[in-house]
């Protein structure tokens, strides 16, 4: 008998469901995206995000069975994002899928966003351990080893900015909408890394991260120039924006993984979308033979929900089975999700 797992995600600024059978082949599909909403604000606002997936979700939850040729009796279990996330937010999806389970008598299993990040790469690509996963999104900069299934250990973070926030915030100061991750990314392309921006190495034995002085050093050079009068290539100042990013997210990562001896190496989260990451990566990674590098197609690498219900089909099977009080929340530590689930089985 097939398995299948109706996923649901609504963390931040896209309502979205999916239907995965077996852990691992996606049978539907549907992401809403609010970006156009936000654009004018030039970010997520909170509000805004709450009142768009109240009214999407039960539109995308219909159009995910249909979709699909199934109905909620076909499904095994319901995963949602309990967190992290923005706390309204987040509540729309947890609130759906608790009343969607309750009303079939479904088990309820809760997922970590990053978790769900990590495990898109499983909807191509069978998971091997040890492997060592760079989660890189708009909220979140980490370097997480994974012993087995469901055993999340984080060894490298950031201290400040995420790296997706990073080019977000420069993106905006170089009066680009929002996001500004895929047009920066566009940008870099066409121009020259001629400016030389600060590399965050940290302390020799740190796997941490820390872009805030890189971010600083991009206005500065901005407001320096707009000054004396000049005028600074925007393609030259993503390009080089960029160049200090990849290379510091691709050394540590090269580095991590060779310390901890991986097997795979897996690039997961919005930023894990970009072009100028995907090249580094797999030049850095090509001598490596022991190592396996994988990125997930760039639909899977933003916020979606089959990557909760492929995270949500292991602590399924792990036992996993959240209650009818499961809440949302907003600040949810993924090592402290790692050991419930454990604990739990
Ligand atoms: O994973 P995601 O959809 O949402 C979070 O969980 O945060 O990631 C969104 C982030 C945004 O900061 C966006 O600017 C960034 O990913 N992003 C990119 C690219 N595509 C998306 N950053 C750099 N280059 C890209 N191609
Ligand atoms: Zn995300």
């Amino acid at each position: 008998m097939s398995e299948y797992i109706l996923g649901i995600e609504t963390s931040c600024d896209e309502t979205a469901a999916a239907i995965i059978k077996d852990g691992r082949e996606i049978v539907s599909n549907v992401v809403a995206s609010q970006i156009e909403s936000h654009k004018r604000f030039g970010g997520v606002v909170p509000e805004i995000a709450s009142r768009h997936h109240v009214e999407q979700i039960t539109i995308v939850l219909e159009e995910t069975f249909a979709k699909a040729g199934l109905t909620i009796d076909d499904m095994d279990a319901v995963a949602v994002t309990e967190g992290p996330g923005l706390v309204g937010a987040l509540l729309v999806g947890v609130n759906a899928a608790k009343g969607l389970a309750y009303a079939h008598q479904k088990p309820l299993v809760g997922v970590h966003h990053i978790a769900g990040h990590i495990y898109a790469n499983r909807l191509e690509k069978e998971l091997e351990f040890p492997l060592l996963a760079l989660v890189v999104s708009g909220g979140h900069t980490e370097l997480i080893l994974m012993k087995e299934h469901g055993n999340f250990e984080i060894i490298g973070e950031t201290r400040d900015d995420a790296a997706g926030e990073a080019y977000d915030k420069v993106a905006r100061t170089l009066e680009l909408p929002y996001p500004g991750g895929p047009k920066m990314d566009q940008l870099a392309h066409q121009g020259e890394a001629n400016i030389d921006f600060p590399r965050a190495w940290l302390e020799e034995d740190s796997f941490d991260f820390s872009f805030s002085g890189l971010k600083s050093a991009v206005i500065n050079t901005l407001h320096n120039a707009k000054q004396k009068g000049e005028t600074l290539k925007q393609e030259d100042v993503a390009a080089s924006f960029q160049a200090s990013v990849v290379e510091v997210l691709t050394e540590k990562t090269f580095q991590a993984a060779k310390q901890y001896g991986v097997k795979q190496v897996i690039v997961a989260g919005g930023v894990a979308a970009n072009k100028g990451l995907r090249a580094a990566m797999q030049t850095k990674f090509e001598q490596e033979e022991t190592v396996e590098l994988l990125f997930p197609s760039l639909s899977l690498c933003t916020d979606n929900a089959a990557m909760i219900a492929a995270a949500g089909s292991i602590a399924f099977k792990q036992g996993h089975h959240a209650q009818w009080d499961l809440n949302a929340n907003p600040s949810l530590s993924l090592e402290r999700y790692a050991k419930r689930s454990m604990l739990e089985r």
